[in-house]
């Protein structure tokens, strides 16, 4: 996902453009770039790479001026090279761009017809020539931009300098998020509340459709018409502090680390510590009467809703869909009236999720998102949000997010088991109680890092392939510890239900693929110990992931075993996250891969 940064002000801009920059590497990007009015001509200076690439080309030619755009780019259209890096500008117009133009290629050739001619192959350069075209009709150039915004088709977040209007900055948003950032004399333009958190906390979040007009005496925001809007000013809950790494070598690891505290946090939210009880806001419809409920999400994600599935199958006793949301609406569901859809997003801001919950909408269905970002575009067209409380999560491999949307879930659970009657208030205790030993379980966990380092160095980097089992609701951990061996150390890895190892994936068994078994000490543990022994049979080197009970079961099997401390097999998907996490970890530390910000990914993909 692209990133944009605007400042307008009284001192010097491109230091402050770049740190605005940086907080938002953790969307992922292959190059960057800013433009600044400097005295009445617009500046540019762009790189590939890094940001610190960028950072270079600005020691070498710095960049004067009290109004810039900076942007992170996540290549859509066009290679990542310097060309087609952000911001785009012709001597007139500069723009920055996150999201899709989808009649570009139309406009382009308009504008062509009309003389301009285009440097990149993005989509964004036509914003420049479009406004460029109207101002040379002799249109205010605010007008101008208005105007363009008319003409543009998809999603865009726009930020727009324009070289005969020094005094203001412009921008737009439709589909892909915007925020203002309020300042003392000077006004700020960012993707999220991230990218502003170093210059303000003070934030108004766009609408889609809006656009705005910044100067360094504050902001008029219109629709599209150009009537004036009111858009309400709140106070980030975010500081420049919560986004540090916290002594931790990478994000990735100090938020692995935050997962005792902001499960905890989640929690609280809805459980009641006297009457050990679950109580979920209010929602605007009844749950209990859902007749059918279809989860929802991507990657990780979906793997959460996977858990929930099990969770509420079994203990509420609901039917439960669930899919991939990039498949979802292409199998053209068929969706019980009245039925609960649930969307589970960190971000808030993945195109197919998205995607997905307006089909649902426009299906009948009861619209629950589960985000990390209330203000996303995924939870204001919900029905209804249960927000994770993990805080900024920048490691692109997601951590917190997950076990903090598994706490929502299992809260979720109990609270619908409870209205439907499938429960009573013991069992509703009982759950509730051991949601909260989680968090001091979890900070044991965590004590083993050492120990699943020492197993990643030895059995995980040296391998080209990795297999990881798990039944029943350990099985989506296993699908969880595979995905994140893949997208942060790059070493192929599958998870798979233990139970299918003998329909196939056994055959790919010898000394030379290590085999991660998530074996929890559960009604299902006995038949995963058989599976065991079935890998061991065949050379396989197994690490199991098990209780005290279930390790003393094991341990002669096993290369190697590592007990966790027994909890209720309800929460133990919650607890069994956090040791996969840190073993894709330290595998890809260990291979010197880009934790954070591994290659090709992106934190929120928000084109399909
Ligand atoms: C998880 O480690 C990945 N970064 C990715 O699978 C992610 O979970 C997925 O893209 C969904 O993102 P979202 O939660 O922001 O919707």
């Amino acid at each position: 996902m692209c990133g944009i940064v605007g400042i307008i002000g009284t001192q010097e801009v491109a230091p402050r453009l770049i740190e605005g920059l940086r907080r938002l590497e953790y969307r992922g990007y292959d190059s960057a770039g800013v433009a600044t009015l400097d005295g009445d001509a617009i500046e540019r200076r762009r790189a590939t790479g890094k940001i610190s690439a960028l950072e270079a080309r600005l020691a070498a030619e710095p960049l004067g001026g009290a109004t810039g755009i900076g942007h992170t780019r996540w290549a859509t259209h066009g290679i990542p090279n310097e060309t087609n890096a952000h911001p785009h500008a012709n001597g007139r117009v500069a723009v920055v761009h996150n999201g899709i133009i989808e009649n570009f290629q139309d406009l382009r050739a308009d504008l062509a017809a009309k003389g301009h001619a285009f440097a990149s192959d993005t989509d964004t350069e036509v914003v420049v020539h479009l406004i460029s075209q109207f101002i040379a009709e002799g249109v205010d150039p605010v007008e101008a931009a208005r105007r363009a915004f008319g003409r543009l088709q998809g999603a865009f977040a726009l930020g727009i300098l324009v070289r005969d209007r020094p005094d203001v900055l412009i921008a737009a948003r439709q589909g892909s998020p915007l925020a203002i950032g309020h300042g003392d004399g000077e006004m700020f333009l960012g993707s999220d509340a991230l990218a502003l958190a170093p210059m303000t906390r003070r934030i108004t979040y766009l609408e889609d459709g809006d656009w705005a007009v910044l100067s360094t005496g504050g902001a008029t925001i219109r629709d599209l018409e150009g009537r004036l809007v009111n858009r309400p000013e709140q106070l980030s809950n975010l500081s420049g502090a919560m986004i540090g790494k916290g002594g931790h070598r990478h994000f990735m690891a100090k938020e692995i680390f935050e997962q005792p505290q902001v499960i905890g946090d989640t929690l609280n939210a809805m459980f009641n510590p006297a009457a050990r009880t679950i109580t979920l806001p209010a929602l605007p419809f009844d749950l209990a009467a859902v007749p059918r409920i279809t989860m929802i999400a991507c990657g990780t994600a979906s793997l959460a809703g996977m858990v929930g599935r099990y969770w509420l199958e079994r203990v509420a006793r609901v039917p439960v869909d669930w899919d991939l949301a990039s498949e979802f609406r292409y199998r053209a569901p068929v969706m019980a009236d009245g039925g609960l859809a649930v969307f589970i997003s960190q971000s808030g801001e993945t195109a197919d999720t998205l995607a997905a919950l307006r089909y649902c909408k426009a299906h009948g269905q009861h619209c629950l998102s589960i985000v990390n970002a209330p203000e996303s575009t995924i939870a204001r067209e919900s029905h209804a949000v249960l927000p994770t409380l993990a805080g900024p999560e920048i490691g692109v491999a997601s951590t917190k997010a997950f076990t903090t949307q598994l706490v929502v879930l299992a809260c979720l659970t109990i609270a619908l088991a409870k209205m439907r009657g499938a429960i009573d208030h013991e069992t509703e205790a009982r759950l509730s109680s051991a949601l909260t030993e989680v968090p001091a379980r979890a900070a044991e966990v965590l004590n083993h890092d050492e120990r699943i380092r020492a197993i990643a160095q030895s059995m995980l980097t040296p391998a080209r392939d990795v297999l990881y089992l798990g039944r029943g609701s350990s099985y989506p951990l296993a699908l969880e510890g595979a995905l994140k061996l893949k997208e942060i150390s790059y070493i192929h890895a599958e998870g798979y239900a233990a139970g299918e190892m003998k329909h196939g994936p056994i055959a790919l068994i010898d000394e030379s693929v290590p085999v991660v078994v998530i074996a929890p000490s559960d009604p299902l543990f006995d038949k995963t110990a058989s599976n065991v022994q079935e890998v061991v049979a065949r050379g396989g080197k197994v690490v199991v992931f098990s209780d005290p009970e279930g390790v003393a079961r094991l341990r002669d099997l096993a290369l190697d075993a590592i007990a966790l401390p027994a909890v209720d097999p309800f929460v133990a998907p919650i607890l069994y996250a956090i040791p996969v996490q840190q073993l894709a970890y330290h595998t890809a530390v260990d291979k010197g891969t880009d934790v954070d910000q591994p290659r090709n990914l992106a934190k929120a993909v928000t084109v399909e």
